[in-house]
């Protein structure tokens, strides 16, 4: 039916344009129409962002460069349970999902990239650079709420997982099944919160605010975020240190900013860092030697992440909550890698206070 209808409706048209070809000559045209107003370019709002200045390409080579790009994490933490943190999808979903779990593994994994952090072809205007989190915090682990200003989209990530089980300053002992136990690799904002350790009393009372929390602003960002070194250090690095001709150099320009630390030529202005690396090893030593620490997996001697308590064979084994205590605070200020530098105090107490109660 609609075959044979189609055919009558083309028979029709042919029909149409035979009668009108039949019609006299064309008149003389008309006088030409006013100019319309110019259309804009169909580049032009591209070239808000992608135009020949290096604005945009500065960020992109910088952002190479930092271990959200080059990282593999993500690769293997596509599960559900961990793409909230390592993925792009996983990150964004949770953040409409409220959810710190994905509702299901991420099939075709990103890592963390500019569209995690900003819109990015959302209204094609500057708005897109606007950031995906600011609100404040609330811990996986602890459950306090923190409020680092446009730090918080940091927190969101770089927060421990829930230690389970956690033990209790005096309480009972606790069983512990996998080597992995602890606060994972991702601590840095609890640290600076100031959170998070087994409080154990001694000679250094716990501090109820740090001065690198209170008086930075952007947390996280002011510092991992200062004017770039190149596209080496700060800027989207995030590195707080770079590589040349084989040695380590110092950001300092962070520490340097806003006239905190002015002048200074290294990050340890005042021996502190030195001090606190040198607890440290004091407690590393300590646990080692009590058989609580098992750093096999650290075979550079230099890959802290890879160090966790002793669980031989990963099987199930009872700790009394003081030694599964002094492990969980030594991984948190280990593991965190600022060396005093997130928050002085709470890492000189945490230290100071479970090397003492180990003696
Ligand atoms: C507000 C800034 C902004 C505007 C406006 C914008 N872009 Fe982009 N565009 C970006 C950013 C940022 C990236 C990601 C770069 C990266 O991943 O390194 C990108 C990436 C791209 C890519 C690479 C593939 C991809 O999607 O990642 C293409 C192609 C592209 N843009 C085309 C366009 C076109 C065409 C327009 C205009 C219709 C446009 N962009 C408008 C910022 C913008
Ligand atoms: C979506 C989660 C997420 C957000 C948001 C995020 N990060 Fe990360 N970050 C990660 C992950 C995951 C890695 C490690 C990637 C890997 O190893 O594969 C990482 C790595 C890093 C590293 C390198 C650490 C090292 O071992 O050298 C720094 C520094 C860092 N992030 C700082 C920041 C700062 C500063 C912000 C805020 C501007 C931020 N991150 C926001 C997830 C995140
Ligand atoms: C709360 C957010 C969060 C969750 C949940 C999370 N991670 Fe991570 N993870 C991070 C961050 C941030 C880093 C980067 C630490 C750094 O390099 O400073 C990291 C680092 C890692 C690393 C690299 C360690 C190394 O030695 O370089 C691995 C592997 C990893 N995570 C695996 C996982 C797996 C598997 C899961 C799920 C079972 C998971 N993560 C869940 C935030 C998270
Ligand atoms: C981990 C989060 C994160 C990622 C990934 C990230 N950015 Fe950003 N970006 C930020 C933050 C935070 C700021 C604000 C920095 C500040 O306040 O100084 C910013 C600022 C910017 C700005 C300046 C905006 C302005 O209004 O001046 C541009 C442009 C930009 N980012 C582009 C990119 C591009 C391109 C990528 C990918 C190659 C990218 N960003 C990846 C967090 C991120
Ligand atoms: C006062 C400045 C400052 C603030 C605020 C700060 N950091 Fe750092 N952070 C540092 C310095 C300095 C180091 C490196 C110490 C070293 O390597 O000797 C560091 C180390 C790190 C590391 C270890 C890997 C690396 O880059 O060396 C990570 C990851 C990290 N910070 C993430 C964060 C996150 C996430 C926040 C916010 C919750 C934050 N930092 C807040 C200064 C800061």
């Amino acid at each position: 039916m609609k075959r044979i209808s189609s055919i009558l409706s083309l028979s029709l048209a042919l029909f149409f344009v035979l009668l009108t070809s039949c019609t006299g000559p064309e008149g003389p045209a008309g006088p030409p129409g006013k100019d319309g107003k110019d259309g804009a370019p169909g580049t032009a709002v591209c070239g808000v962002c992608h135009e020949s200045s290096s604005f945009l390409l500065a960020k992109q080579l910088q952002f190479h460069n930092s271990l959200h790009f080059t990282g593999e994490a993500f690769a293997t933490a596509n599960r559900t349970t961990c793409a909230t943190c390592h993925t792009h999808e996983g990150f964004r979903e949770s953040l409409t999902t409220n959810l710190d779990t994905a509702l299901a593994p991420i099939p075709h994994p990103t890592g963390v990239n500019c569209r995690t952090c900003h819109n990015i072809h959302t209204k094609y205007d500057t708005t897109d650079y606007a950031l995906t989190y600011t609100a404040p915090v609330k811990f996986r682990h602890g459950g306090q709420t923190v409020d680092f200003g446009t730090g918080n989209l940091c927190a969101k990530c770089h927060q421990a997982r829930i230690v389970s089980p956690m033990p209790a300053v005096g309480g009972d002992s606790i069983t512990i099944s996998n080597f992995r136990w602890g606060p994972h690799y991702s601590m840095n904002a609890n640290i600076l919160a100031g959170v998070g350790g087994y409080e154990i009393q001694g000679p250094n009372p716990y501090p109820t605010s740090n001065p690198h929390k209170t008086q930075i602003k952007d947390g996280c960002i002011s510092c991992h975020m200062a004017r770039p070194y190149g596209t080496f250090a700060g800027g989207h690095t995030f590195k707080m240190t770079y590589e040349s001709g084989g040695q380590e150099f110092e950001h300092v320009v962070s520490c340097a900013q806003s006239n905190c630390h002015p002048g200074a030529t290294k990050f340890d202005i005042d021996g502190k860092v030195k001090e606190i690396k040198d607890l440290i090893s004091q407690l590393r030593q300590k646990l080692i030697d009590k058989g609580l620490l098992d750093v096999s997996r650290n075979t550079t001697g230099n890959d802290v992440l890879n160090e966790y308590i002793m669980l031989p064979g990963n099987k199930p084994k009872k700790f009394s909550s003081l030694e599964a205590g002094a492990v969980l605070n030594y991984l948190l200020v280990a593991k965190d890698r600022s060396y005093g530098i997130h928050n002085y105090k709470y890492t000189k107490a945490l230290l100071v206070n479970t090397l003492n109660a180990l003696q």
